[in-house]
């Protein structure tokens, strides 16, 4: 079904040079010139990825946001999906085994436990790196999802986009890790060829758009990480105030070592100011930023579809992680960068 160039991928992830200001939907990416980047790797990329060592890799820090309510009241905002509901499903990894366990977890408020079944989710989501300056480093989470490019994660934007900086951090050593645990790398590191984000997320720090993917080079063998690892579905205006998985790698539970989980039924975030985003209640902090939230969730399989990501906390409102609402704006930026 899905086809590639596996030469160039020139139509990646459109690049606006000159952001328009003032519209929110301006598409921009890392990548000055995306038609003169190969997919493959080459001794670039084995640089990226022979600089982290496991001492790198245990140092690195969160950057999750902790915000503060942004309205006077605790008004639910709850605006309608603003178009048609879209999906794609999941797809099947060469190395993915059928889940060891079949056990059903509970979706049991804020429980949070290391899952037991080790499905898709077991593959697809992995820990994010990054290097900043005076040998500092920063960690978040992120999702294989599936594209036609193979090569697809799906990451929160104050992941991809440094604030500080006003820029992407493609420069800055940025890896993917799939599966990592407590040091362990099965399936090996993965280096970030571009990333791409709305001008809503880099311009205007707007919490509904805190959305980034990631395109990955392949692997030293030319392999994809979509063909050897599988990747969850999205949709987008899926149903709210539905049953949502959340996985990442919080720093408050084993140090960020270990994927965690929480389920629990999604609401209306309280965060207010127009906020479209959805909460779920869920004691993950720092490092979970940017895991997938998954929906139409199968414990035994560890199939669904990705609807949002672990995006913020409010300080008073403690156990409650925010998360994006995926709607056609998200779905329109995932389709840039998917082909
Ligand atoms: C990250 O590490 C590279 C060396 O690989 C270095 O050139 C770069 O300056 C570092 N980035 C920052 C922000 O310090
Ligand atoms: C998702 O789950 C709901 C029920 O929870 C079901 O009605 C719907 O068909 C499911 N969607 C898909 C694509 O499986």
């Amino acid at each position: 079904m899905f086809t590639l160039s596996l030469i160039l991928i020139g139509t990646a992830c459109f690049v606006a040079t000159t952001p328009i200001a003032n519209d929110p939907f301006t598409i921009v990416s890392s990548d000055v010139s995306p038609s003169s980047r190969l997919i493959s790797f080459d001794k670039s990329v084995d640089k990226i990825l022979s600089f982290w060592t496991d001492d790198k890799l245990k140092a690195a820090k969160s950057v999750m946001p902790i915000r503060k309510i942004n309205s006077q009241t605790t008004t639910k905002t709850e605006m309608p999906n603003n178009g048609p509901r879209v999906l794609v499903d999941g797809t099947m990894g060469s190395l993915q085994k059928a889940a060891i366990s079949a056990a059903v977890n509970p979706d049991k408020a804020s429980s949070r436990q290391v899952f037991a079944s080790t499905g898709r989710q077991t593959y697809t989501t992995g820990k994010i790196f990054w290097n900043n300056t005076g040998n500092s480093y920063g960690m978040c989470s992120g999702a294989i999802v599936t594209s036609n490019n193979k090569e697809t994660i799906v990451t929160a934007g104050h992941c991809c986009f440094d604030h500080d900086t006003n820029k992407f951090r493609i420069s800055q050593n940025f890896i993917f890790i799939p599966d990592y645990k407590s040091g362990a790398q099965p399936y090996g590191k993965w280096a970030a060829r571009t990333m791409t984000a709305y001008t809503a997320w880099t311009v205007n720090q707007n919490f509904n758009y805190d959305v980034c993917f990631v395109n990955l080079y392949t692997n030293s063998k030319g392999q994809h990480i979509q063909d050897l690892l599988g990747a969850e579905g999205i949709a987008s205006n899926y149903p709210r105030n539905a049953i949502t998985y959340s996985f990442g790698y919080p720093y408050n539970l084993a140090q960020g070592e270990i994927m965690q989980y929480c389920s629990g039924s999604a609401a209306a975030s309280k965060y207010g100011n127009g906020y479209t985003g959805q909460t779920i209640p869920c004691d993950m902090t720092g490092g979970c930023s940017g895991g997938p939230w998954i929906q139409n969730f199968t414990a035994s399989t560890g199939n669904g579809y990705i609807t949002s990501l672990n995006s913020f906390l409010i300080t008073t409102i403690p156990n409650y992680m925010n998360g994006p609402y995926f709607e056609s704006n998200i779905w329109s930026l995932y389709q840039k960068c998917m082909v």
